[in-house]
């Protein structure tokens, strides 16, 4: 075993700028991680916040570090050891400890912070996705609101800061309900992975819900704030959930989307006729019906009109979907545009590929989503990899044209010859624009892992 260089926790704390390295320590270990900074998937400024020492009191909350690919980056940048006279530090408070109570059925992509996806078998089974089984996406610790003293902050055109209750909101603005899908830009990273791994949360195809949504529309509140249609910019949300170094989750959206008396953005209270619950956003969060689910902010505190985007990390440096040919070497996060409509989706949820099917009749069924309002009009199903295809039935909520913000269930009824080995199932969905999913995933892959809304596929064996 090579034996490494001994420093002391003073030495460390000296190398806390990259003029002097960024070293930092892990354990007993010490790491230079100067080279790293621009690698790092978080971002610099987050890695110089423990710059010159421990890691563990960041990484008790960005929790997702303590997988092991995360280990093997770290090992390659080891210096050296802490001296045995050092003592090791307490272990960090847990920022998790009052994340709320989950379902047992979800399946757990990262515990802290929380990340689950229903299983596919559920998935499918309600158009109204339960509120306990929706897929949760949290970056941070859920925040804990007492919802007498919440008061939801918007900055006026001429920059006054004005302040609503929950019941300002309930009482002085029409209640508005929307059944509206969210899906995260990296629902089925999994498929994604798995031809080059991109470190980021696995997600099957579970990373897509439906819910009725009840609150009042962004439109009448930004109206009543002052604000009148017709301005190019955008509106900023900042939520509740932070860091250590005070930097909170917040996106945007542009404005004319937000005015829009088409689009239904909600500042939501309700889901599926309860209170939001507290993994969904608890007391407020907004709903863009049609837009990657990362801009509907849970928890929502602030409200900024104005001339840019976000400055956020997740609306600047995540969030964006770029050529497989990009590199964390090469990639330029100013020259692609921010995800916000998303791509038409669809994916089987039973059969499963863990389960074998009988010869005879079966049940295939799934789900299909467009993004900006578009209809699904059509599902495509193949049990043999693409050759041959039936047209699904689907079923729904009729909405409006150009509103569809939810989902389609879709089922066929199929039948398997006695003799199949082995079903290839496909499918495949097409909007009111007849714009159709790509066939293959490949050529989807890019460094974040999102976008994926190839056709799904999923091998099953026949029974004899
Ligand atoms: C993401 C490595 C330090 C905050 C990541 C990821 C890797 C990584 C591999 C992608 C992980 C994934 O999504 O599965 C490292 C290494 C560090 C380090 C080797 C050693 C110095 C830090 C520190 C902080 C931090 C000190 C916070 C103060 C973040 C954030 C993300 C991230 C915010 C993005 C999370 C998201 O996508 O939601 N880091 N990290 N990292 N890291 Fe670090
Ligand atoms: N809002 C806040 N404040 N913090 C977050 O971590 N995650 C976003 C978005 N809003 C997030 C947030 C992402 S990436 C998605 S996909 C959706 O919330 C997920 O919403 P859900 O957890 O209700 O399914």
């Amino acid at each position: 075993t090579a034996s490494f260089p001994r420093f002391t926790r003073e030495e460390v704390g000296r190398h806390h700028n990259e003029a002097n390295r960024v070293w930092v320590t892990y354990g007993n270990e010490v790491f230079d991680v100067t080279d790293f900074l621009e690698l790092h998937p978080g971002g610099k400024s987050k890695i110089l916040l423990a710059a010159g020492g421990a890691l563990e009191p960041f990484w008790a909350l960005y929790a997702m570090h303590k997988q092991d690919h995360v280990q093997e980056i770290l090992q390659e940048y080891k210096i050296g050891e802490l001296s045995p006279e050092e003592p090791p530090l307490p272990s960090p408070d847990d920022p998790y400890a009052n994340d709320p109570p989950r379902h047992p059925a979800l399946r757990v992509n990262t515990l802290k912070p929380f990340n689950a996806e229903p299983p596919p078998e559920l998935l499918a089974e309600y158009f109204l996705t339960p509120n306990e089984l929706f897929f949760k996406r949290n970056h941070l610790p859920v925040p804990v609101v007492d919802p007498e003293a919440y008061r939801l902050c918007i900055q006026s055109p001429s920059g006054q800061a004005l302040s609503f209750s929950l019941q300002d909101l309930k009482q002085n603005f029409p209640k508005h309900e929307v059944t509206a899908t969210i899906q995260c830009a990296g629902n089925r990273r999994a498929e994604i992975n798995a031809i080059q791994n991109t470190n980021r949360l696995g997600w099957s195809i579970g990373a897509i819900s439906n819910a009725c949504w009840g609150g009042a529309r962004l439109r009448d509140v930004l109206m009543q704030a002052g604000y009148q249609p017709g301005y190019e910019g955008h509106v900023s949300f900042e939520g509740l959930d932070q860091d250590q170094s005070g930097t909170v989750y917040g996106a945007s959206i542009p404005f004319q989307k937000a005015m829009s008396p088409d689009v239904d953005v909600l500042l939501a209270y309700e889901m599926n006729g309860e209170e939001l619950p507290r993994d969904h956003g608890f007391p407020l969060r907004v709903i863009v019906p049609g837009v990657v689910g990362a801009r509907s902010v849970k928890w929502l505190a602030r409200i900024t009109v104005g001339p840019e985007e976000s400055k956020s990390h997740w609306q600047q440096k995540d969030y964006k979907g770029f050529s497989s040919s990009v590199t964390w070497e090469t990639v330029d996060f100013s020259k692609a545009p921010a995800i916000q409509e998303m791509p038409i989706q669809s994916a089987i949820t039973e059969p499963s590929s863990k389960t074998s099917v009988s010869p005879g009749e079966l049940k295939v069924k799934g789900y299909a989503w467009s993004g900006g309002g578009q209809r699904v009009i059509r599902v495509d199903v193949s049990l043999d990899g693409g050759k041959n295809w039936k047209e699904a039935t689907l079923t729904g909520e009729e909405q409006l044209p150009g509103q569809a913000w939810a989902w389609k269930l879709w089922q066929l009824d199929a039948f398997v010859p006695a003799g199949t080995k082995e079903l290839n199932i496909v499918c495949k969905a097409v909007d009111t624009s007849y714009n159709v999913q790509p066939e293959r995933v490949e050529p989807l892959w890019n460094i974040l892992g999102v976008l994926n809304n190839a056709w799904h596929q999923v091998r099953v064996p026949v029974e004899k």
